[in-house]
């Protein structure tokens, strides 16, 4: 059956195949050894979807991929981070995680402290933090503590924690996160064969754009790229500390994964636009919503709105793009975490409270 074999061929990912987690893959690379308790969901090896309608928005031989890190098993990025940290933990001898977050870090924390079998504790700004992330978090058995303040209160609350009590912090002050955050920067050089020219990404404390530029700086070191990417740091225009340059007291913006108004890694932010040749840009909700809507109807890619901000940014940079370049645009975390705003933002089209019958289908349908 030659032909059924040449289509299975075609389904197969190479990259997924034996795919055990970014520790395996990635192990030379990382700071761990044989001594280290790997604790994996077999995260990574998230796939880069090209991106035709955005590519074909921007016209000038643009080509526009999306790194779909939703993909991870807790739904974003920080699974990365949290396998190599949380392997660290146990590797140490912990027995409790603890984490402040606008949501996926709990969520991640929470998965992976549980499967390393350690407790987990997170502190999350009552009230702003996406229905999915929530449920992830009591779901994989964290303890939840919702404290009445923002995300920036709460980390100065968990790292006074981890300094007087016998507790890991894993947010990405803790340096191992942004060790194994950096795999995604080597998943698109060798995917793509190259760096991308731009390298578009949401910024709440600015962990991840620091953590691509590093694993970019690695591989371009190892002779894997022979380019490096501008980095183009986006942030919600209600809550951009780093686009100001100071510190937002109260930071507001319908992407509540990036409600952060004083970000723990403001100088490795500064330095990675520095040595990249990069920028800092600050969207609106509304373009954040665009940018969002458009990756549903025209893409098929639903990611959160804290993720939309990379595509948001490239749209109101693109003039800035050169003619013919590759830019990889960074998805964050999956759309599936706030259905809420999903619901009231779609502009999608629901006809509720129907008569059940075929008559009243047609005409709504307009036959
Ligand atoms: N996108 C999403 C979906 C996020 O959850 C975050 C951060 C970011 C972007 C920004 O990444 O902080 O490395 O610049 N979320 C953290 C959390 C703060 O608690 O889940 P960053």
């Amino acid at each position: 059956m030659p032909l059924l074999r040449s289509v299975r061929g075609l389904f197969k990912r190479p990259t997924t195949q034996n795919w055990s987690g970014l520790i395996h893959a990635y192990g030379r690379w990382l700071p761990v050894s044989e001594r280290t308790p790997v604790v994996s969901l077999c995260e990574g090896a998230t796939p880069l979807v090209p991106a035709p309608a955005l590519s074909q928005r921007l016209g000038r031989g643009i080509q526009v991929h999306l790194k779909v890190d939703g993909h991870n098993p807790t739904g974003s990025f920080k699974d990365r981070g949290m396998t190599m940290a949380v392997s660290k933990a146990k590797e140490a001898g912990a027995e409790a995680v603890i984490c402040a977050s606008t949501g996926n870090t709990s969520a991640a924390a929470a998965a992976y402290a549980r499967r390393g079998g350690m407790r987990a504790f997170v502190l999350i700004p009552d009230g702003y933090v996406a229905q999915g992330k929530l449920a992830q978090a009591l779901l994989y058995g964290a303890e939840v503590l919702a404290v009445r303040g923002n995300f920036d209160r709460a980390l100065t609350i968990v790292r006074e924690m981890a300094d007087q009590y016998p507790i890991t912090l894993v947010n990405s002050l803790n340096p191992f996160r942004l060790q194994g955050q950096k795999t995604a920067a080597f998943e698109v050089v060798d995917e793509l064969g190259c760096a991308p020219d731009w390298l578009c990404i949401p910024m709440g404390n600015a962990g991840n754009i620091s953590a691509y530029w590093m694993g970019f700086k690695e591989y371009h070191q190892a002779g894997h790229c022979r380019n490096l990417p501008r980095m183009m740091g986006f942030q919600a225009a209600g809550s951009a500390p780093l686009v100001n340059g100071s510190t937002v007291e109260q930071p507001d913006t319908i992407a509540t994964a990036i409600r952060i108004g004083n970000p723990a890694n403001r100088e490795k932010a500064l330095k990675v636009r520095e040595e990249s040749g990069g920028g800092f840009a600050a969207v609106t909700d509304e373009e954040i919503l665009d940018a969002y809507r458009f990756l549903g109807r025209e893409e098929g890619v639903f990611c959160e709105p804290a993720s939309a901000a990379s595509v948001a940014g490239l749209l109101k940079r693109a003039d800035e793009v050169p003619a013919g370049s590759k830019v990889v645009c960074v998805l964050t975390g999956n759309g599936l975490k706030d259905p809420n705003t999903a619901i009231d933002h779609s502009g999608g089209a629901f006809h509720g409270d129907l008569n059940p019958d075929l008559e009243t289908v047609a005409k709504v349908m307009g036959f």
